[in-house]
Parts: structure tokens; sequence; C-alpha cells
């Protein structure tokens, strides 16, 4: 088998990355070693930045967004007593959109699967060679336990986290550099079939403990409670779920809607970048790369962000045969993921509570701040919003 970029994950960074690829006339295969029930049942991320819109729509995936995405025109910011709506548009100009990544990856696989290039489920034993070469290749196991070689002139490393391709770039010889921040809480998080009480998102101070108010469509909402790392998920039951989200958000004349649970999980916070995203001819976008804590909402559209610096770059490396956007790819990509880390880090710090007196001050004087300067709002929602490209 031979295509000209080998691409490793099925999650937004590697599908989407297939199909701008296609756009441009260059062809490429998707290796995924999970089913495609699964990828495409896995709950995750919400909130789609103005950019990560725009280029979806522009790739020709904007038909169900526009028609089921819940567009938003900012954030409620909570603490006791207090529940402040700043306005995106007024602020900075731009605004978000309420689209599962669930329905953002069924909108690209349907899309890849009808006519896009090949996409294979289910393989497994993914090893990248030769990157240091022209001619690179993944070697795989298909679906029906047949070895398979892929002969590539890229491979692209969209495999998240816990995928492969970043420990190959790492014993490359330009060696490798690690950031991490673990975060001494976690978030449960859970479905529920019941109406949005609220019209925006609702990001909540509270001295139990952070809360976000998201949802999926006018019926589904998506919760999230900070919980310490340590808590496990079956001592939560649907009860302690509510009142602790009830305690929360607790405010005068407005009251939390319930409804059935269907999906609650616990997910651990932490910040992780590693650098350079390129070794030779292969090169790392999303997770596989960087992972910032949820809070701020830009874990995908950092992968997004990635994909579309990405896809600019392989153009002119494999059809004008120029260099200069892949060799500039790492460093231009670490500047955005450094800005995103930091402004996740800055939006977990001021909303999570330790159990510190003085942190707690520290955390209800920045949210005073932010709820009454026009210019701390503005740095909000610029980068909430997404940074123009
Ligand atoms: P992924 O979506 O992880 O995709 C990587 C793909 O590679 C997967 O399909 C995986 O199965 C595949 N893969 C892995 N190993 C191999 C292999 N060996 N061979 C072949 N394929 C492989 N972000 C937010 O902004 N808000 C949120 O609320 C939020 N919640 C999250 C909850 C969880 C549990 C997690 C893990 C992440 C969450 N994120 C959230 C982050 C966001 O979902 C990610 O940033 C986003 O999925 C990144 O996309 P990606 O394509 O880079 O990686
Ligand atoms: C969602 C997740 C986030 O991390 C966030 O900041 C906002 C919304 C969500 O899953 O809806």
């Amino acid at each position: 088998m031979r295509t000209q970029v080998g691409i490793i994950g099925a999650g937004p960074a590697g599908l989407l990355l297939s199909r701008l690829l296609a756009l441009q006339g260059i062809d490429s295969v998707v290796l995924e070693n999970r089913s495609r029930e699964y990828v495409e049942a896995r709950v995750r991320a919400g909130i789609l930045e103005q950019n990560t819109v725009d280029v979806l729509t522009e790739a020709g995936m904007g038909d169900r967004l526009h028609r089921e995405g819940l567009e938003h025109r900012g954030i409620h910011l909570q603490y006791p007593g207090v529940r402040h709506q700043l306005d995106f548009p007024a602020l900075c100009g731009r605004r978000v959109w309420v689209y599962g990544q669930t329905e953002v990856v069924k909108d690209l696989v349907a899309a890849q699967l009808a006519g896009g290039p090949p996409l294979l489920f289910d393989v497994s034993d993914v090893a990248v060679e030769d990157v240091d070469t022209d001619s690179p290749r993944i070697r795989f196991t298909d679906a029906d336990g047949v070895a398979r070689v892929l002969e590539c002139d890229v491979v692209a490393g969209t495999d998240g986290f816990h995928g492969p391709s970043r420990a190959v770039v790492a014993e490359g010889g330009s060696g490798q550099q690690l950031w991490e921040r673990t975060y001494p809480y976690a978030w449960l998080g859970i479905l529920a079939d019941a109406p949005p009480a609220t019209d925006e998102l609702i990001y909540a101070w509270h001295p139990d403990g952070f809360a976000l108010y998201s949802m999926r469509s006018p019926s589904v909402s998506r919760l999230y409670l900070q919980v310490d790392p340590s808590e496990r998920i079956e001592d939560w039951s649907d009860d302690r779920i509510w009142e602790g989200l009830a305690t929360r958000f607790a405010l005068d004349g407005w009251e939390l809607s319930t409804g059935r649970i269907t999906e609650k999980s616990i997910l651990p916070m932490r910040s992780f970048v590693s650098a350079p995203m390129r070794r030779g001819r292969l090169f790392l976008a999303g997770d596989a790369a960087h992972i910032v804590p949820p809070t701020g909402a830009k874990g995908l559209n950092l992968a997004v962000a990635d994909v579309v610096l990405l896809s600019r770059a392989l153009v002119r490396l494999l059809q004008d045969k120029e260099t200069d956007l892949a060799d500039a790819y790492s460093d231009t990509a670490l500047r955005r993921v450094w800005r995103a880390t930091h402004f996740s880090w800055w939006m977990t710090s001021m909303l999570h509570t330790s159990g510190d007196a003085f942190d707690a001050q520290l955390q209800l004087s920045q949210l005073r701040r932010v709820c009454s300067s026009e210019a701390a709002a503005r740095e909000l929602a610029e980068n909430y919003t997404g940074l123009p490209y």
C-alpha cells in the first residue's frame, strides 16, 4: 500500500487533516486502532471556537453544525451571589458554538467513508519506521489480522496522548523537551437528559469547588463538578451529583433542571507539552503533542489549529517541494500551544478551590476584576473565542 500522507489516529485531528489534504489534491490513509462505534461515541469536548467553525465550514463540514449547533454570544461567570454574563461579540467581535466532539467526528467519518480517502478502523500493532528518510512507512495489522505496510512520503502522528508517535519523535537525535503540570483536581462529568436551565455556559466558583454548566442540545445538559482526583465514580450516586451541582450553582430565583444521567466519568486534569512537534518526515498534531486542562475548552480547538497549519505545510512540501512551512511548523504551532496552555492554566487556577483561604480571596478578586473591567473581560473573551490564526 502506498499513499502520500499516512495518518495515525482518527480523532478530530487525523480526520480533519485527511479532509483538508484531500481538498488540496493530496492523498492519505487514516489508521485507527478503535472501532468506528467507539470513536463516534467517545464523549469529550463540546465548545468550538469561531476559527474551528470557520475551518469546518470551509471544509464542507458545516451543514449539520450550522443546523444543530448552538451559537453562543458569551458565558456566565459565577461566584457566591453573582452571575455575570460576558458578551463576546461586544468584547471582541467573535463567538463560540456548542457542538459536541462526537458530532464533529461523526460528520468527518461520514464524509470520509462516502468517497473520501481510505479510513481503516480496528487496526493494531501500528509502528512507524524510517522517519529520518524521505520514504517513511507504517507497519500495522489490519482488522482481518493481516500484517500490512503503508509506504508514505510523510507520516502524521495524530494518535492522541497515548498513541505511539510521540515516542518516535523522542527517539530522534534532536532531543525532546517535555513540560508537565498535574493539577490536584479532577472533573466529574455527566450527560443528562435535562433541558439546560441556562442560555449560555456557567463557570461557577464555589467554596465546595468549581462547577460548569454546559450542554449538547436543547434537551441534553453536560455538567461538571470539581472533585478530588482520588474520588471513585462508584461513590457518586446520581442524587449526590445533583445535590453538589445545586449547591454550587445556587442563585436566588434560579433553579437547576434535573433529568436522567446517561453518562458519568471522572477526568484527570493536566497540562503537557512535548517539543519539537516533528522528527524528519513525522509530524505530531493535537493531543499527541500537548494536553490542556479542560477549563476554557481549548483541547479540541488546539488540535484543529495544529492541523490547519500542518495541512498548509504538507501541501507546500509535497506539491511545491518547498520545505519552509514544514521547517517552521513546530515552532509556529508551539506558540499557539503555549498561549492556550497559559489560558487554560489561568482559567483553571481562577476557578478551582484548593481549600486555602488566601488563594480563595485571590480568586474572588480576579473574578470581580474580570466582571468589572472591560480590559480584563476582553482578555478572557479573546482567548476563549480563539485568537485569529
Ligand atoms: P484524540 O481525539 O485522542 O484522537 C486520537 C486518535 O488516535 C483516537 O481515535 C485513538 O483511538 C487513536 N489512536 C491512539 N493510539 C493509536 C494507535 N496505536 N494506532 C492507531 N490509532 C491510535 N477538550 C475540551 O476542550 N473540552 C472537554 O470537555 C474535553 N473533555 C475531554 C475528556 C476526555 C476524557 C479527554 C481524553 C479529552 C477531553 N478533551 C476536552 C480534550 C479533547 O477531547 C482533545 O483535545 C481532542 O480529542 C484532541 O483530538 P486529537 O485528534 O488530537 O486526539
Ligand atoms: C465543555 C467542556 C469544557 O472544558 C468547557 O470549558 C466548556 C464546555 C463541554 O464539554 O461542554
